[in-house]
């Protein structure tokens, strides 16, 4: 992984995401350990910096930063001198005055992780910046995907058809995905209806349907994005109960799934909306092995960032 920041998925290209992905396999392996904790990051310190709510993303990074040995800080809104009037600048400049390694940052303003690489020297790894990119969680994805193909001998994306399924307008998952899932060799074919798509998606490298009983039979994956009402600013689907029955995965959809294929939600979800609760509970969604995946993933994003600098025990096997 080249540069010291992870802010888009561009910023890797096909090579950084199967280096991101290679380096993961250990830290699954690290995972599944009795006591799962390496020393490859003692003495660094990860601050998680979110200013929007978060469940998975945050207790994932900080449970991967400590399976790394380093330190952690957590900075939540409401607790913090942000209710005071202070500025994310003079937040952060105080924050990396204490000495960092790196910055784990959330905010529901697109490109506050650039505007904060330029006033740190720590790394910064964009954890979700408002509808633009949220690049860890298209890493799990892919990873997770891999590792549920290679069973079957597959050892890439290449080649395998991906549906990315509903509120694709308001969802930087969705934007990073799509970046991540082409790179590597997949076919993407965003399903909403016309409001729910950007219109920018007719420049991306993807089809687009508005039919997604058409298109679940073709498909290796169906990726389902959840309705992001917090972000919608006019009412963009009639009902929730038109939106789904038309774009959500009941359990009568599901059946036109080939065999093999897999569901995918980055959560939260709201069941009975985007999808069922028997099929977001059946063994081919792998849900949770996503979120499982995530810390895997963030402990290879923070050790390809962190462990190579000056102090570090660079060199080592990141298990040894
Ligand atoms: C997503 C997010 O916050 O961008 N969730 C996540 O990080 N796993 C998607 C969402 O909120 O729907």
């Amino acid at each position: 992984m080249s540069g010291t920041n992870l802010l888009s998925v561009a910023d890797l290209g096909a090579d950084g995401i199967e280096e991101v992905l290679r380096v993961t396999d250990s830290f699954v392996e690290v995972s599944a350990r009795a006591i799962p904790r390496v020393p490859a990051l003692r003495g660094r310190t990860v601050v998680s910096l979110f200013y929007e709510c978060s469940t998975r993303t945050r207790l994932s990074f900080e449970t991967a930063a400590k399976r790394l040995s380093a330190d952690t800080m957590n900075f939540t809104v409401t607790t913090s001198s942000t209710t005071k009037g202070e500025s994310l600048r003079d937040t952060v400049e105080t924050i990396d005055a204490m000495g960092i390694d790196a910055v784990v940052v959330r905010h529901s303003a697109a490109g506050v992780p650039w505007q904060i690489a330029g006033w740190t020297e720590a790394s910064v790894i964009n954890a979700g910046d408002g509808w633009h990119e949220h690049p860890t969680q298209a890493l799990l994805d892919c990873y997770t995907i891999r590792q549920c193909h290679k069973s079957t001998g597959r050892q890439s994306l290449a080649g395998l058809r991906i549906a990315v399924v509903g509120d694709v307008k308001h969802s930087r998952v969705a934007r990073s995905g799509v970046l991540a899932f082409t790179a590597l060799g997949a076919e993407v074919t965003l399903v909403a209806p016309r409001t729910l798509l950007p219109p920018s998606a007719e420049s991306w490298p993807v089809d687009l349907s508005h039919d997604l009983d058409a298109v679940l039979p073709k498909v290796d994956v169906v990726y389902l994005l959840r309705l992001q009402n917090e972000r919608m600013t006019e009412a963009l689907i009639p009902t929730l109960r038109e939106y789904t029955s038309g774009y959500g995965l009941t359990r009568r959809r599901a059946a036109l799934l080939q065999e093999d294929a897999l569901v995918m939600h980055p959560g939260p979800l709201n069941r009975g909306v985007e999808v069922a609760t028997e099929v977001a509970d059946l063994p081919r969604s792998v849900i949770t092995q996503q979120v499982s995946n995530g810390v895997a993933v963030r402990m290879a994003v923070l050790y390809l960032l962190l462990a190579g600098g000056a102090g570090s025990q660079s060199g080592d096997h990141p298990v040894a």
